[in-house]
């Protein structure tokens, strides 16, 4: 959806996600803002893009909006309404900026039931949540939108007199969202795959071209490009571009040193197309080959991802998942003389977080790190068809351990895929991008 170009319609499934959570929450309140307008300096703005539960309820890309659902007891319990709080329409602000729905197309195109402009949300809204029994709004987001959610509650409980009535509950629907959004429709499973093949196509891209000599930045810019040029609207999380030592740098930002023959290059990225973002790690010489000490590194990450994508299957768990990764990264590293001791003794102690410090995976959606419980009742949840998740095991030597062996030094290595779970199995969405070292250095032959 491009802001820009006004939208006719939008599909069905905004609506009946908001039926669903509705029907799964009858007599309960729910309110949603649109991500804030941040300033990055005078006049000029962050990149906007709209907070994900509100988009997924709603298909609406404006900010200064609110999405309000409400029981309305009247024609059953589970009833509810829609109500949007939008800006105004304004020929003046239009000319600037581009076109606004206004209130009239927030009911026409987007399905609310009333709309209203967003100025009119602090009078509204203590009418609005008069008949509900509970209340979810996140509060912690932004101060003054919760500023003016709080001032409306004050002035509903004001409004209850001196019957002794206590306001209704106010509760965080990360949860309830966040288990309908862990479970992907089939419309966002295909959002997602596509998502996943431009990703894939721009690390393919990036594994050819990329020289000795070229600035980690001449490679972030090269993905950014293939990403937009497939369909994706901007990067899902920012993209880590890491030549050699740089790579040990878990969340490394920077982009902006230079690479050199020799080194290994570890590129993290991940395009959002349509709100739904792919999660890709390949890590690739920068010259031609992979040096031995880094082909024995490789490999074992390799061997690792393998065989814990081989466990993803209804019935799994993240945790066993991470388990097994775990456990093949800890062998491989006692036989590579990295580590020494007994197996178990290094997992119990965790000693193997010298060199593999982070976990093996998380929820993929709208969100790289997407919402959703890992564990339900005490347990770790079974995987069912429907989730997304990235297995991403890696093998990091930090710049200042001069124990290991020289082959290893300067070493960052993750592979990361992104995993959607099917009837019986797996399906691996960002397979499109080769990983084994023969491939890699085919590639790079060119
Ligand atoms: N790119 C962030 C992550 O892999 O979790
Ligand atoms: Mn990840
Ligand atoms: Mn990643």
């Amino acid at each position: 959806m491009v802001p820009g170009m006004l939208l006719s319609n939008v599909p069905g499934y905004f609506k009946s996600r908001r039926d669903s959570l509705m029907k799964a929450q009858p007599g309960a309140a729910f309110i949603f803002a649109a991500s804030p307008e941040y300033l990055r300096n005078p006049d000029v703005h962050f990149p906007f893009r709209q907070e994900s539960n509100f988009y997924y309820l709603t298909g609406f890309e404006e900010p200064e909006a609110f999405v309000v659902m409400v029981p309305t007891g009247s024609q059953g319990r589970g009833s509810y309404k829609t109500v949007m709080f939008v800006r105004k329409r304004d020929p003046e602000k239009e000319m600037w900026e581009g076109e606004r729905y206004g209130t009239e197309g927030a009911m026409k195109i987007f399905g609310a039931d009333e709309a209203y402009l967003h100025e009119e949300f602090d009078r509204k809204l203590p009418e609005l949540i008069r008949a509900s029994e509970k209340i979810y709004y996140r509060v912690g987001m932004d101060e003054s939108t919760d500023r003016r959610v709080l001032a409306a509650l004050e002035t509903h409980r004001r409004s209850m007199g001196r019957s002794g009535k206590a306001l209704s509950p106010i509760l965080d629907p990360n949860e309830v969202i966040g288990e309908m959004r862990l479970f992907k429709s089939p419309e966002e499973a295909e959002t997602l795959r596509k998502a996943c093949q431009i990703t894939a196509r721009a690390h393919t891209i990036a594994m050819k071209e990329v020289r000795p000599g070229m600035n980690e930045s001449e490679i972030e810019a090269l993905i950014d490009y293939e990403l937009r040029r497939g369909g994706c609207q901007r990067v899902g999380y920012g993209s880590i571009v890491a030549g050699g030592k740089n790579a040990a740098c878990l969340h490394y930002r920077h982009n902006n040193e230079v690479l050199r023959d020799g080194d290994l290059l570890l590129v993290d990225a991940g395009g959002e197309h349509n709100y739904y973002t792919s999660d890709i790690t390949r890590t690739f010489p920068v010259g031609r080959k992979f040096t031995a000490g880094q082909a024995k590194a490789y490999d074992l990450v390799l061997k690792s991802q393998l065989e814990a994508i081989a466990l993803a299957k209804p019935g799994a768990t993240m945790p066993a998942i991470h388990q097994k990764a775990t456990e093949v990264l800890i062998d491989g590293m006692l036989s590579l003389g990295l580590l020494k001791g007994k197996a178990s003794a290094v997992f119990k102690t965790l000693e193997y977080k010298r060199f593999y410090p982070h976990g093996t995976g998380h929820w993929l959606g709208m969100d790289v790190h997407d919402v959703g419980l890992y564990m339900k009742n005490g347990e770790p949840r079974t995987l069912e068809a429907g989730m997304c998740f990235t297995i991403e095991p890696g093998f990091y030597v930090q710049p200042g351990d001069r124990e290991v062996a020289a082959e290893f030094r300067n070493i960052g290595i993750r592979i990361e895929d992104d995993i959607l779970i099917t009837a019986n199995g797996h399906d691996i969405l960002t397979r499109d991008v080769v990983k084994t070292r023969d491939d890699i250095e085919n590639l790079r032959a060119h």
